[in-house]
């Protein structure tokens, strides 16, 4: 049975980039496998330093998750750091890892010319990763295209430690949709936390509105023809859309005649529609007292069982005792 694994770090508010870049797609392939999602809490660490904060979006991302689909009777839905063999792991794979490997990584660059502080932490996240992705013999991981560099260095490591040590580790693929790969946000950029142009999956009417009335466009009057290609208010309407609905309003950019101001409500409109069920189940999620706590306290057993297995195996390779 094949193993699916993805990991979404609690770092702020859960965004439309997340939903359809990795959850929607994790949600889909859930019916296909033997499914692990999980909250990346000890990769938080590396820009949440705030322990009020970390459990608000920890919870945050479990809540949203579960309202978007995530089935927890199919799916073992658990905190990173209820499972602390990932961290041994992440040591071991250390000791196999070139730096110049490390150094190349866009994501760690990114990161600091974004502001966030350069420590070993961070420098060291796509080690953290592998581990993550190898401890659960993963097959496929859903996610966005900005992770694709982690899942080659993923395999790179699984590779030079089987060499060393004899074949110990499955050979992970991630799973990229090219429709959602990198999903835009207000200002055109791909959609992330730390660009500020994000539009969460369930902030309120409002604020949903004003954000998408807000969206960035260039200043083509009404009358005039508009170019569907490169435009952003198109490429989210996509994602939501029937395909009568987007060929018409890409007829309509070709045509001119309808302003900016009127495909941002018809964007809008579409998706409060389309995230209206999650609202819902999220209520009901909310209402549910011990139900959140209860789902990833089954999850942490399933997960830390299916780790031990794995940490066996790599601690003999290594000269170890298989358990302690
Ligand atoms: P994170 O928390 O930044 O994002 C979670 C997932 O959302 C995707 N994503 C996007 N996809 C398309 N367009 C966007 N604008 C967009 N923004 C975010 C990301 O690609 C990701 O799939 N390192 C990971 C978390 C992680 C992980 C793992 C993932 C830790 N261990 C093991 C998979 C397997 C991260 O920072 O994702």
């Amino acid at each position: 049975m094949k193993r699916i694994l993805t990991g979404i770090q609690p770092t702020g508010v859960l965004h439309l980039g997340n939903y359809f870049g990795a959850m929607r797609p994790a949600i889909a392939l859930q019916e296909e496998g033997e499914a692990f999602y999980f909250i990346a809490d000890y990769h938080a660490l590396t820009t949440v330093q705030d322990p009020a904060r970390l459990r608000e979006y920890s919870r945050g991302v479990a809540l949203d998750f579960l309202a978007c689909g995530l089935d927890p009777a199919r799916v073992c839905f658990f905190l990173q750091s209820d499972v602390p063999q990932v961290t041994e792991l992440a040591w071991v794979l250390s000791t196999v890892t070139p730096m110049g490997l490390l150094e190349r990584a866009h994501s760690y660059k990114d990161k600091v010319a974004h502001g966030v502080t350069a420590s070993h932490g961070l420098f060291a996240y796509p080690v953290l990763m592998a581990a993550d992705i190898l401890l659960y013999d993963s097959d496929v991981v859903p996610v966005g295209k900005d992770q694709k560099q982690h899942l080659e260095i993923t395999r790179d490591l699984a590779v030079k430690f089987n060499e060393i040590y004899g074949e110990t580790f499955k050979m992970p693929a991630p799973r990229i949709q090219e429709t959602t790969a990198v999903v835009p946000g207000l200002d055109g950029q791909k959609m992330s936390k730390s660009y500020g142009n994000t539009i969460e999956i369930f902030a309120e009417e409002k604020t949903m509105r004003k954000k998408i009335m807000g969206l960035v466009t260039d200043s083509t009057p009404v009358e005039s023809p508009k170019d569907p290609a490169d435009s952003t208010i198109l490429a989210l309407y996509r994602l939501v859309a029937s395909p009568e609905d987007t060929a018409r309003m890409e007829d309509e950019f070709r045509t001119g005649g309808v302003g900016y101001g009127d495909f941002k409500q018809r964007l809008f409109g579409a998706l409060w529609e389309y995230f209206a069920p999650m609202r819902a189940r999220r209520a009901e999620i909310l209402a549910e007292k011990s139900y959140l706590d209860d789902v990833l306290a089954h999850g942490a057993r399933q997960a830390r069982a299916s780790a031990s297995h794995v940490m066996g195996r790599v601690r003999k390779a290594v000269g170890f005792k298989a358990s302690i």
